[in-house]
């Protein structure tokens, strides 16, 4: 299919939503971004790459690496056998093939939507400094915690992954960013204080938030994102045909993101989009059709939520003139 005509037609329809929201500044290096920017691109299961506007252009993805490192940590095997590449000669279900990784992280942090803001303190001290899921700060801080104890190098596991995937070695941590961020990020640093007094981190507080903020920096265009998300639109496949995820913890990723990806609008995000996605303060987001397409959208203006306000009208568009939403 030939995306270029239809990204064209959504470009123009979301003319006048770009500019609308706010700049994140809670991150004072984020500040500086013009609000003005859109970009969007779509890469298929072969890794064809179409795009419109701004989309060769590198933003902070944010939030968007909660998805890739979550993957990752799903991803580890810990020795257990590689599951047969295609998809459907995958056994699924039998014991020992369930993917190591999933067991141990899914005892550390839920799958439900929060309800909450991203950076919410509350729902942790009720719920015993278990996080909701893993997109939210909190949750994500556990699995960056996971990533680290699995790998030694978290930051490095997850930008090693997004260059390969994106195919583009340039790829890169935004230092600036990441150290903005460890400047005034003292709501991160109390939710991981928090759950290490409940015993839900293994890694040292102070080195888990340094992999979290350089993770959270890295700088990416809407064409690697979606590049680099399109083992989720092919089943757990990574881009050279070797299997990252089972056929099943992809379909559990896409599930994670369809419920939990835009946080306390994640309701008004499938009402709206109806296709798992994941958002990031940097204005960006990732969107998966699974066995098609993954998108990515980027207009740095975004709501009270944290979702870039042109990026949802733009995959709005995507869902309504494709009819690919999952409802
Ligand atoms: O931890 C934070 O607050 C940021 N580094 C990321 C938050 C974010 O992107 C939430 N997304 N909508």
């Amino acid at each position: 299919m030939d995306y270029q005509p239809l990204l064209d037609e959504i470009a123009a329809k979301v003319r006048s939503e770009v500019g609308r929201g706010a700049v994140a500044s809670y991150i004072p290096a984020l500040a500086c971004v013009d609000i003005d920017h859109f970009g969007m691109a779509v890469a298929d299961v072969e890794g064809r790459v179409a795009g419109v506007g701004d989309w060769r252009r590198p933003f902070s993805v944010q939030s968007i690496s909660k998805l890739f490192t979550l993957a990752l940590v799903l991803a580890e095997r810990k020795g257990e056998r590689e599951p047969d590449t295609e998809r459907e000669t995958e056994p699924e279900g039998e014991p020992g093939t369930e993917d190591r990784g999933s067991e141990d992280i899914w005892r550390r942090v839920g799958r439900e939507p929060s309800g909450n803001p991203f950076n919410s303190l509350v729902q942790l001290e009720y719920e015993d400094g278990i996080p909701r899921n893993p997109f939210i700060n909190a949750g994500s801080l556990v699995v960056t915690d996971r990533l680290l104890t699995l790998t030694g190098d978290a930051r490095g596991a997850l930008r090693a992954f997004l260059r390969t995937e994106s195919c583009n070695r340039t790829v890169d941590f935004n230092i600036a960013v990441a150290d903005s961020e460890a400047e005034h990020g003292h709501r991160n640093a109390a939710l991981a204080h928090f759950m290490a007094d409940y015993g839900n981190l293994d890694n040292d507080v102070a080195d888990v938030l340094a992999h979290y903020f350089s993770q959270c920096s890295i700088e990416m265009s809407c064409r690697d994102l979606a590049l680099a998300a399109g083992f989720l639109a092919r089943h757990g496949l990574r881009g050279d045909g070797s299997r990252l995820l089972s056929v099943r913890a992809a379909k559990q990723v896409n599930a994670v993101m369809l419920t939990c990806g835009a946080y306390d609008a994640a309701g008004e995000f499938a009402y709206r989009v109806g296709l798992p996605g994941k958002s990031g303060v940097g204005g960006g987001i990732v969107a998966v059709v699974p066995g098609r397409c993954a998108v990515a959208v980027w207009s740095p203006g975004i709501d009270e939520q944290g979702n870039s306000v042109a990026g949802v009208a733009a995959l709005d568009h995507f869902t309504t003139l494709t009819g690919w939403s999952v409802f």
